[in-house]
């Protein structure tokens, strides 16, 4: 261990003097990459335009291939100048004074009405996408033709006779919102272009169309999962936008139809037939032919705020972790789907490099990190990224390199999600790269062979409208967009506007209760300290798994000793360790039966039924009272402590919610005490004084006690949540607080009439009006509740709603003897009333939730039955005015005796807090080999359901 650490800081040293990048690097690469931007740009329309492809090696136009079958150029080539269509939405960031030409030549002369069989995917994310992107810049733009420019950043001259090569002249300025329409329309007409190819029973499309006379006789069915499962992004927004509801029902359709088609291990293959089978050679991976279906189901949850998607996402991501990731969690290369074998040998192509920023924006930055360390490598060893690559023999399959984007787009995400230094690295990298290998007279050539340099003479789009672009955004350190907002697969940036969303249903709404997703935090990993305050910052370089990744792709050094399996660990005058992941997802089933007794077996159905799994619709955690045959669905946490449950049978538990278990089976499990013992400034119990005023129409606010009677004293107990109740100081005392604290003045309490003869539970929002308050009454007031209906918690958050600043909540009825107890009590935990017993809640007061309500500031006393009895009776046969004190028990037993007022500020001469500490209710975490399930407790506190209805703990 000790070696391992200092070959870290021997490479630590050895960074140094790389360790930074200044803003002014950083912005003169930005400004590098715009001006190789602009060349490729002014190279196309100079010399190709209006051609869809520059020849950037011969300088002329690349037309469609008259060989039908060269995919390769015609799924592309539409005859509708591809290249500036693509490039379109990347002008107004990177090449702005380009744009009001390229909106004017798109709207005037693109038609879609061309005798070509394209491809539905191609034409979907290249074309649609990127005139659905403009018509969204168009309609942010002001009215005003020249605050169009200024916003747009062109510089514009204001007087028309100088001449400034770099300005328009004000004369030549034109609307450009007049063309905003157009984009909508030409997306439209696209959009029903394309439509013959979902003419299939399944709905999944067809990979190929002829814009102007539809599917072809003969068309082959075979199309690839990425082709047909990538177009709901841009399908939602054109049907949600034209109100043409076609696009987003097929596009969904369609997806489904792939999903519902997956494995036991929820595994697609990746290519498919338009029948519905899956074809040969069924592999399952993250690249070619899958990668953006993936991709697309993480940002259509994220764009349409629809869990239909992130759902399937989350699923998905969850086998690609568990099946197509190595153990050692940096490869990720193809399996068979049915043998869940890999190939051999496998390989991982450059497409795949979208993964790292598919993980960041699913929050799994960890994985990304790793997973961008292969690619990096393979980057720096060939100075490009080869198409594919064999990796267990650490040999080029496909040499190629066209410029793509993917690992760019991915270097860019990870600076944005960890802001290490090391990601502008990487990019000046690919810019130096690019710059000195592809870069021609008048665009940027394909690399042919990435070993030998040889070129080719292709410049696809994807080259200025996505990898140009995205080293623009990583340069300029512009953030990931966000909610509601994505980046294509192929870098238009789409936004669904809030009032184009939809609701989410009754069902899903509820399903959501509680959920609190977050994205952990990244850390850099640090030496010389064990917390993440001190010591020295690693960075990327500085990882375990940096060298590691770097041994995948350039080979273990020979000079090292062997270990096992022949790999050599020395290289580099350092060590490397073999990192290994924990297993991603995993089912565990729970048992009740002995697991020592080899004849136990679990039960043969293990779906729960409804009376197994609840979810408590306040806090939307799911309680579980009998464990037996449950399956629990658990899958490694992203922030890397531990795992969470992801599902129980159907119910699928989302982030923030928990899983509560109370089986006593599980008992043993509670000696792990999960979180330290609630600390709270409350004493447990207090001494309560009810005072009545025989003046009806006394003023609320009942400022003395004089003015009344002192009616009884009881025992209260404070609730483990809520409002601390703190003695009163004398300046608070004399400024009139209004909050509830022992020693302050008497509170006014209120306690509302019997409906049907039943006592009001607290479990509903009552109007001031019916509890007998004035509307314009700003008085402070304590609500009287009874047990039942609803948790403690509930009782606060309700009376918070309803104004009261406490709650003085009422014990059951006593059971007369022989009296079978009411339906309401069965199953409570305490189905006697027992005397006093503490009001807890599931969460304690450090729970955002608590912030957000506000619930800090309401207090919670609970007391006996009888006494709630007696002072209802006083107000409702003797019409008083009840007021409530709450005192120390210790400090005034003398004076409750003796029935003497206290002095109050006298009484309380300590202004200290004192800090009582409670055990709430034990409670424990199950652990898997050496990590907890971080959501699901164990605990002692009885809960009770009954038939799927809540509990009745309150
Ligand atoms: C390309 O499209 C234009 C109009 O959009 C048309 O005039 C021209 O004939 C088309 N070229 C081919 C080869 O179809
Ligand atoms: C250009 O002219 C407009 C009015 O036409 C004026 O508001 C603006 O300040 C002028 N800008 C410059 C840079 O002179
Ligand atoms: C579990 O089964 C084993 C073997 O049958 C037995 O020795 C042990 O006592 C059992 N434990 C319990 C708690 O029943
Ligand atoms: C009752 O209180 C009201 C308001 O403070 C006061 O005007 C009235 O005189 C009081 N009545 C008695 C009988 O004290």
């Amino acid at each position: 261990m000790l070696r391992i650490y200092s070959a870290c800081l021997l490479i630590l040293l050895h960074l140094t003097h790389v360790w930074c990048m200044t803003d002014e690097k950083r912005e003169q690469l930005r400004d590098e990459t715009a001006s190789l931007f602009k060349h490729g740009y002014e190279g196309y329309m100079k010399y190709a335009y209006p051609a869809d492809e520059l020849r950037p090696l011969t300088c002329g136009p690349l037309y469609r291939d008259t060989d039908p079958n060269n995919f390769g150029i015609n799924d592309i080539h539409a005859n509708v100048s591809m290249t500036l269509l693509d490039t379109l939405s990347s002008l107004p960031l990177v090449h702005p004074e380009a744009y009001p030409k390229a909106i004017q030549l798109v709207a005037e002369k693109i038609s879609f009405d061309q005798d070509v069989k394209v491809q539905l995917f191609e034409m979907t994310i290249r074309a649609m996408g990127s005139l659905l992107s403009t018509y969204q810049t168009l309609d942010e733009l002001p009215n005003d033709p020249i605050e169009q420019y200024r916003k747009l950043g062109i510089n514009v001259n204001n007087d028309s006779s100088a001449w400034s090569w770099a300005a328009t002249k004000k004369n030549d300025i034109v609307d450009l919102k007049q063309y905003e329409n157009r984009m909508l329309e030409l997306a439209h007409d696209l959009g029903k272009r394309l439509l013959p190819a979902f003419d299939t029973v399944t709905g999944i499309p067809y990979a190929r169309v002829n814009l102007r006379t539809g599917l072809l006789k003969g068309e082959s069915i075979e199309t690839c999962t990425a082709g047909a499962g990538s177009l709901i992004l841009e399908f939602s927004l054109l049907s949600r936008l034209t109100g043409d509801e076609r696009f987003e029902e097929l596009a969904n359709k369609a997806y489904l139809a792939l999903w519902n088609r997956r494995s036991n291990q929820n595994l697609l293959g990746n290519t498919v037939g338009t029948h519905g089978h899956w074809l040969a050679p069924g592999m399952s991976g993250v690249g070619a032919g899958m990668d953006s279906f993936f991709e697309y189901g993480i940002k259509a949850g994220v764009m349409l705020d629809d869990d239909t998607y992130s759902d399937i996402f989350y699923d998905s991501y969850a086998a690609i972790q568990t099946y197509v990731r190595t153990g050692d969690g940096l490869i990720y290369r193809p399996i068979q789907t049915r043998l869940l074998q890999p190939a051999s040998p496998s390989i991982i192509d450059s497409l795949s490099a979208f993964l790292p920023a598919m993980q960041v924006i699913a929050g799994d930055v960890e994985s990304a990190i790793k997973s961008h360390l292969v690619f990096w490598n393979l980057w720096r060893k060939y100075n490009a990224m080869p198409e594919s690559f064999v990796w267990q023999e650490r040999r080029i399959e496909w040499a190629g390199y066209p410029g793509r984007p993917e690992f760019i787009e991915s270097t860019y995400y990870l600076y944005q999600a960890t802001k290490d230094p090391f990601y502008l690295r990487v990019g000046e990298k690919i810019l130096n790269d690019l710059k000195t290998r592809t870069r021609t007279k008048c665009g940027f050539a394909t690399i042919k062979n990435v070993m030998t340099g040889e070129l080719e003479d292709r410049m696809e789009s994807f080259m200025l409208s996505e990898s140009l672009k995205y080293l623009y955004l990583l340069f300029a350190d512009v953030p990931f967009p966000n909610s509601n907002t994505v980046f294509t697969t192929e870098g238009h940036s789409l936004k669904m506007p809030k009032t184009l969303l939809k609701s989410p249903s009754a069902h899903r709404r509820l399903t959501r209760k509680g959920e609190n997703p977050t994205c952990p935090v990244y850390q850099s990993p640090q030496v010389g300290s064990t917390d993440s305050t001190s010591g020295i910052v690693l960075g990327i370089e500085g990882r375990d798994d940096y060298d590691y990744a770097r041994g995948l792709v350039y080979g273990w050094d020979t000079s090292g000793p062997e270990i096992k399996d022949g790999k050599r660990l020395w290289y580099d005058g350092g060590i490397c360790k073999i990192p290994s992941a924990p297993k991603f997802a995993f089912e565990i089933v729970l048992s009740p039966l002995n697991a020592t007794d080899p004849t136990s077996v679990p039960p043969e159905d293990p779906s729960p039924g409804p009376s197994k799994v609840n979810q408590d619709l306040l806090t939307g955690n799911y309680h579980i009272t009998d464990i037996e045959g449950l399956r629990l669905g658990v899958r490694w946490r992203f922030d890397g402590k531990g795992y969470d449950v992801a599902n129980i049978g159907p119910h699928r538990i989302r982030q923030g919610q928990n899983v509560v278990i109370s089986d006593s089976a599980l008992k043993d499990h509670l000696a792990v005490p999960s979180s330290p013992p609630i600390d709270s400034y409350s004493p447990p119990e207090l001494l309560l004084r009810f005072i009545s005023y025989l003046n009806t129409s006394a003023p609320l606010s009942l400022p003395s006690r004089d003015a009344g009677q002192v009616l009884l004293h009881a025992i209260g107990a404070t609730a483990t949540f809520g409002l601390d109740f703190i003695p009163v100081t004398a300046s608070d005392f004399e400024s009139g607080s209004t909050s509830w604290r022992i020693g302050d003045k008497p509170v006014r309490l209120i306690i509302p009439p019997k409906e049907n003869g039943l006592a009001y539970q607290g479990c509903t929002v009552k109007s001031l009006e019916y509890l007998g308050i004035n509307h314009d009454s700003t008085d402070p007031f304590v609500i009287m509740v009874s047990r039942g209906g609803c948790t403690f918690l509930d009782k606060l958050i309700i009376a918070k709603e309803i104004g009261a600043i406490g709650v003085l909540a009422i014990g059951y009825e006593p059971l007369k003897e022989g009296e079978p107890v009411p339906p309401e009590r069965k199953g409570e935990s305490v189905i006697e009333d027992q005397g006093l017993i503490r009001p807890s809640a599931e969460y304690d007061n450090s729970h955002p939730e608590f912030q957000k309500l506000g619930l800090n500031n309401i207090g919670m006393i609970y007391t006996e039955w009888l006494i709630g009895e007696i002072l209802r009776k006083l107000v409702e046969n003797e019409n008083k005015v009840l007021a409530i004190e709450v005192l120390n028990i210790d400090s005034n037993q003398q004076e409750v005796q003796s029935h003497k007022l206290p002095d109050i500020t006298s009484s309380f001469p300590n202004k200290n807090r004192k800090k009582f500490t409670h055990q709430v209710e034990k409670q424990g975490l199950l652990m898997v080999g050496q990590w907890p399930i971080m959501n699901l407790k164990v605990t002692n506190k009885a809960l009770a359901f009954q038939n799927g209805k809540p509990p009745e703990s309150g």
